[in-house]
């Protein structure tokens, strides 16, 4: 590197827009732990504002526990390098990201100056891998096997058992993690198509000019490079296709997929015959469907047709006495296969697991489990030290609104956030005080309100539970 003026100036630059461009997940703290670079990759990867974190001390943004410290701070303190370090972890937004970590100490003339964190995000991967192994792999899951006591939770079950006795649709409603692809594979196997194929596919995880093949498939010549290639709905013929993140397909594929489940039939892109099929479809959403659909996230006709049982499951933090049976359970399934033997959590971590917003849900209270049983040696209880400090940052888990994937949110775009979250909130008002009233005009009968208001009962039960009505 030469010294003089310009060329060291122009390198800047380069460093600056290598940083920007790059792959990698690059987090540079200075000696104080103040952060120094957070460049455009790691935003992406933790779903955090630069502003947040740059020129900010590490300990403010992440709140770390007794006995713990970042990668970052063990380089930055003692000097540790770490390199290849597999994390999986939930993001700012509940997010679950899997991460390979190099981690440095930047020295100078003998003193640590600094520490490095550089990330390669390798969620896509692991993702396209389990996906792989899923379309080969058996449904496993009954009823019997989903952990839950809250009363809330077992008319959900019941509801469930009895959507298996019939061939209707069924959409489920749920944050990430809460279990839909369980109750999705629990009511197959329930039910007496069980013996035949149960096919999943994520809608959200193709590109929107392979799905349409993917699912009603395609006839030799249709397109160049086209050959005759059944869809997933010939597949899943006499079974179920579980249809995940609905709300991701557009419109006009929502629509497409309204007519084949009218019809109960399917005609391959190309193809001028069409063929009778015996599917059960449920479909999974991540939003609350009647705010899909005001958002231009769900067509109406396609809800009213999925939703003949809709079945809302609700996000762990509202689960507060199923946290530790699930966590007892996930401890008893790792005591298993680790050989350990675990029998309970300390008092700090009890306090952490009942207090934690669990954006990632179950998943995310399986994975703290599974890392924690990692990291046990002889010990019988689970203490602080078992649990990754990333976790206790409870400053990036202090939203309770549902995560949501709002990939075509136009309409709302060019308001200011105050503007939205106003806009927000006065329909939210809006839509409890209606509920309220109409459910008054019907003296509390659920069933008649529904009627009127155009919703199923489960529905509006729903509603009464997110506004708190029966409290108020
Ligand atoms: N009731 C339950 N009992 C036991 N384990 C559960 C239960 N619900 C969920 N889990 C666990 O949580 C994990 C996530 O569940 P699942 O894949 O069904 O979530 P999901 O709602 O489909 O999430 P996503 O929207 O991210 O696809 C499962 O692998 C399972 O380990
Ligand atoms: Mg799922």
């Amino acid at each position: 590197m030469k010294n003089d003026k310009q060329n060291f100036l122009a390198v800047d630059e380069l460093l600056q827009l290598i940083l920007e461009e790059i792959d990698i997940g690059i987090h540079v703290v200075d000696q104080d732990a103040n952060t120094m670079v957070y460049n455009r990759k790691m935003m992406e990867i933790e779903m955090m504002n630069e502003e947040d974190v740059l020129h900010k001390n590490l300990l403010d943004v992440f709140t770390f526990q007794k006995n713990q410290s970042s990668t970052l701070l063990d380089a930055l303190q003692k000097g540790k390098v770490r390199k290849n370090i597999k994390q999986s972890y939930f993001n700012n937004k509940g997010k679950e990201v899997t991460t390979i970590n190099d981690t440095y100490p930047i020295m100078k003339e003998n003193k640590i100056i600094g520490a490095i964190e550089m990330v390669r995000d390798v969620t896509e991967l692991k993702q396209s891998v389990q996906e792989g192994i899923l379309k080969n792999r058996n449904t496993r899951y009954t009823f019997e096997q989903l952990i839950g006591t809250s009363e809330s939770f077992k008319n959900i079950i019941e509801d469930a058992k009895r959507s298996a006795k019939t061939s209707s649709s069924v959409l489920i409603v749920g944050e990430t993690g809460t279990g839909k692809e369980l109750f999705a594979q629990s009511i197959h196997n329930a039910s007496k198509r069980a013996t035949k194929p149960f096919i999943s596919q994520n809608c959200a995880a193709l590109p929107e000019s392979l799905i349409e093949s993917i699912l009603f498939g395609t006839k030799k010549g249709a397109f160049t490079g086209a050959i005759d290639k059944p869809g997933l709905f010939e597949e899943a013929n006499g079974g179920t296709l579980l249809l995940d993140e609905i709300n991701s397909l557009s419109p006009n594929l929502q629509a497409k997929l309204l007519r084949v489940i009218q019809e109960r039939k399917v005609r391959r892109i190309g193809d001028i015959n069409e063929k009778e099929l015996d599917v059960r479809i449920i479909a999974t959403i991540n939003e609350d469907p009647i705010e899909a659909i005001a958002n231009n996230h769900l067509r109406k006709d396609l809800y009213y047709r999925l939703s003949v049982v809709s079945l809302f499951l609700p996000p762990l933090r509202e689960r507060f006495e199923d946290i530790l049976l699930l966590a007892n359970f996930f401890i008893q399934k790792y005591n298993r296969l680790f050989g350990h033997r675990v029998t309970n959590l300390d008092e700090n971590v009890t306090n952490f697991f009942l207090n934690h917003n669990w954006p990632g849900n179950i998943r995310e209270l399986e994975h703290m489990i599974e890392g924690a049983m990692n990291l046990v040696e002889n010990e019988t209880t689970i203490s602080a030290t078992h649990i990754p400090s990333r976790f206790f940052n409870e400053n990036r888990n202090t939203s309770t609104t549902p995560v949501v994937q709002r990939q075509r949110d136009v309409t709302l775009q060019v308001e200011s956030k105050d503007e939205k979250s106003n806009l927000k909130n006065t329909l939210l008002n809006k839509e409890k005080h209606h509920i309220m009233n109409v459910l008054n005009e019907h003296n509390g009968n659920i069933t008649q309100a529904a009627k009127q208001l155009g919703i199923s009962r489960q529905n509006l039960q729903y509603r009464i539970r997110k506004f708190n009505l029966l409290n108020d």
